[in-house]
């Protein structure tokens, strides 16, 4: 799929105080609840419309709607939660799936311990929302999750990648288009994006 960098002014200027270390916690949350909802902006830029008829009070004309989408939002626990609100303020009736995954500290290995999507997920088009993509193995797994429900339309939207992850979920799911606000240098030997932002699940919630 597509790399798409979503690098509107406001994005990047916000996404410098995400990075800062010196930023708290109610900061950190808010500044990536507001670029969360600026990432939507850019993510549903391709969403398709119709015509509908609409009476203004001088003339009829014909004028553009949303066609009638199903869209589902799948924050990866934690530090999806992070954004799911800001992307639900502008797609405010999507309906939204939790999938729980953490690294395993030795092997970076992902461990998927809860998922739940809604009952109509399969005629969804998904989000897979999560802040970071380092190795990439949270985000392949949770897609691989996905589909092995029925799920076809996938895409991906990180605050940061590393290239190398991007690369891993491209290769592993070349139907997924990712987005993200920024693409890094690399990752450490840990798995941390550099320079990256920290442990956005402990930035947001400790
Ligand atoms: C972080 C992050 C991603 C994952 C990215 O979660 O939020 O889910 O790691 O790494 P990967 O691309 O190498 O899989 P973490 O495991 O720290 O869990 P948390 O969100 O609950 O803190």
């Amino acid at each position: 799929g597509k790399l798409v960098i979503c690098d509107h002014p406001l994005i990047q200027h916000k996404l410098t105080f995400i990075r800062d270390e010196r930023t708290n916690t109610k900061e950190f949350r808010e500044l990536v609840d507001e670029v969360a909802t600026l990432m939507a902006y850019e993510i549903t830029r391709s969403i398709p419309l119709e015509n509908m008829t609409v009476q203004t009070p001088v003339a009829q004309t014909e004028s553009k709607v949303i066609s009638g989408r199903m869209l589902g939002l799948i924050p990866i626990l934690r530090a999806g939660l992070g954004m799911l609100e800001g992307v639900l303020k502008l797609l405010p009736a999507a309906k939204v799936g939790h999938v729980g995954l953490f690294r395993d500290p030795e092997t970076m290995q992902p461990v998927e311990y809860y998922i739940k999507l809604p009952t109509d997920v399969q005629e969804r088009e998904l989000i897979v929302i999560d802040p970071m993509l380092a190795t990439g193995g949270s985000a392949i797994a949770a897609i691989t999750s996905l589909k092995n429900r029925g799920c076809t339309q996938i895409k991906m939207m990180n605050l940061i990648a590393a290239p190398e992850g991007v690369a891993a979920v491209q290769e592993a799911h070349p139907d997924v288009d990712i987005y993200v606000a920024a693409l890094d240098d690399h990752l450490n030997e840990h798995g941390y994006i550099i320079p990256g932002l920290g442990d956005a699940g402990d930035r947001l919630y400790g």
